[in-house]
């Protein structure tokens, strides 16, 4: 494998040491930096870091330079929350949306969820793979170099461990970190409107051993709101995972809050995702548990609902995950630097927090934080150069423009 050594870094960003999975409270507003850099990469891990003045001679040594001046250097985002495997985009429920009805009055009405598992139940396995791989292409020029991806647009047996093979195909080609997250119980498919334990019983008696066999995910998720599943439906899914090794990241808070925290916190989520409304006894839950609060502000953002609290989380002394939500009902792109500009200017994070909660921390929000999310020795080397700018505040501030220039996962060149 080959050595790459970056130098002249002007800026190299979220350095940490060894140990550090996650940054909560008023430590999301450290983020170590070193000026005039540099990094060496060998074997695919980050083999050594420092100020230039330090670096030794590379003359005679066969590694790749990389000039990085007046160019900084972060390790890759960490996008924690994602559906990026569906089969066709929905379009048309945006001009709707547009039109006056609400993200709920189009999935009561058939649309949402249920309008993207007719789809794909009609939607070939290679097919499926192909565009998801489009779509993994497209973020890893934007920087992200890990990604948890869900089910949960199949709703049939077949359907979901089909969307399962392809995360599981998608993990075997491409050389993002990819780890694979359940969601059978997304919605209540139209055939079992009335009788939806039936289902529930389907999920639990016929997906999960099935997923167990083929060892197709590590993650387990209901969307527990209403309309959809309630808490005590979600402990039973939830459980039902955990019973075969599989780990709860769960949809809450989303709409309402009907204990759908508690519910994932007492079965030892990994993270509870959305949390756009919150009140106290969640709060309150949450500093009790070792669970991540992962916010999805791109979702807020293109479905006009309420941002998640972020700024009264961290003042509660919590931590706080960013994720893109990448679906196409919902939030129809995977962009973490747009996500990162979004949690500045409209959860008002600083960039500090910002950054923290997209790397270090959506890395411990998909189980990765001990290899990805943070420059240190012998961590993966998954990282972005950027083009020309300013400072690492530039890059929120300079939203939706593409400042990265140049990737690297695991130690090469993308
Ligand atoms: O996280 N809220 C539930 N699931 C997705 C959206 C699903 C869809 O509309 O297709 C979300 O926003
Ligand atoms: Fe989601």
């Amino acid at each position: 494998m080959s050595k790459i050594t970056i130098q002249n870094i002007k800026e190299l960003v979220g350095i940490s040491q060894s140990g550090i999975l996650l940054k909560k409270g008023a430590e999301m507003n450290q983020l170590s930096t070193i000026k005039n850099a540099f990094v060496i990469i060998e074997n695919g891990l980050i083999e050594s870091f420092g100020e230039m003045t330090d670096l030794t001679t590379i003359e005679n040594d066969n590694s790749t330079v990389i000039d990085a001046k007046n160019k900084l250097v972060f390790p890759s985002w960490c996008d924690s929350h994602t559906h990026l495997v569906f089969a066709a985009p929905r379009d048309e429920e945006f001009v709707d949306r547009i039109n006056g009805l609400t993200y709920e009055e189009i999935a009561l009405k058939g649309g949402g969820i249920l309008n993207s598992a007719e789809k794909l139940q009609e939607t070939s396995e290679d097919d499926l793979y192909d565009s998801a791989m489009i779509r993994i292409r497209e973020i890893i020029k934007l920087g992200t170099g890990a990604v948890e991806i869900k089910s949960g647009y199949g709703l049939t047996v077949e359907a979901e461990l089909k969307m399962l093979r392809v995360i599981k195909r998608l993990k075997q080609n491409s050389p993002l970190t990819i780890k694979a997250n359940f969601l059978g119980a997304h919605a209540i498919p139209k055939e079992y409107k009335a009788d939806r334990n039936k289902y529930i019983e389907l999920i639990i008696n016929e997906i999960i051993p099935l997923i167990k066999s083929e060892g197709l995910a590590e993650y387990i998720d209901v969307f527990c709101e209403t309309n959809y599943y309630t808490p005590e439906e979600t402990d039973r899914i939830l459980k039902a995972g955990i019973a075969i090794g599989l780990t709860p990241k769960i949809h809450v808070n989303q709409f309402t809050t009907i204990g759908g925290i508690q519910t994932g916190i007492n079965n030892n989520a990994l993270s509870v995702d959305h949390l756009e409304v919150v009140n106290k006894e969640d709060i309150e839950a949450l500093k009790k548990s070792e669970t991540m609060p992962t916010l999805l502000p791109s979702c807020s953002f293109f479905l006009g609902i309420p941002y998640a609290p972020a700024k009264e989380l961290i003042d509660n002394n919590l931590p706080i995950a960013l994720a893109s939500d990448y679906n196409p009902g919902s939030t129809p792109s995977g962009n973490m630097n747009f996500v990162v500009s979004l949690a500045c200017i409209k959860m008002k994070l600083t960039p500090e927090q910002a950054i923290n909660a997209a790397t270090i921390n959506s890395a411990y929000a998909m189980g990765v934080s001990e290899k990805l999310g943070s420059i240190e020795i012998g961590k993966k080397a998954n990282l972005f150069i950027t083009k020309e700018i300013n400072s690492y505040a530039f890059l929120p501030y300079s939203f939706g423009s593409n400042l990265i220039e140049t990737v690297i996962l695991n130690g090469e060149v993308q």
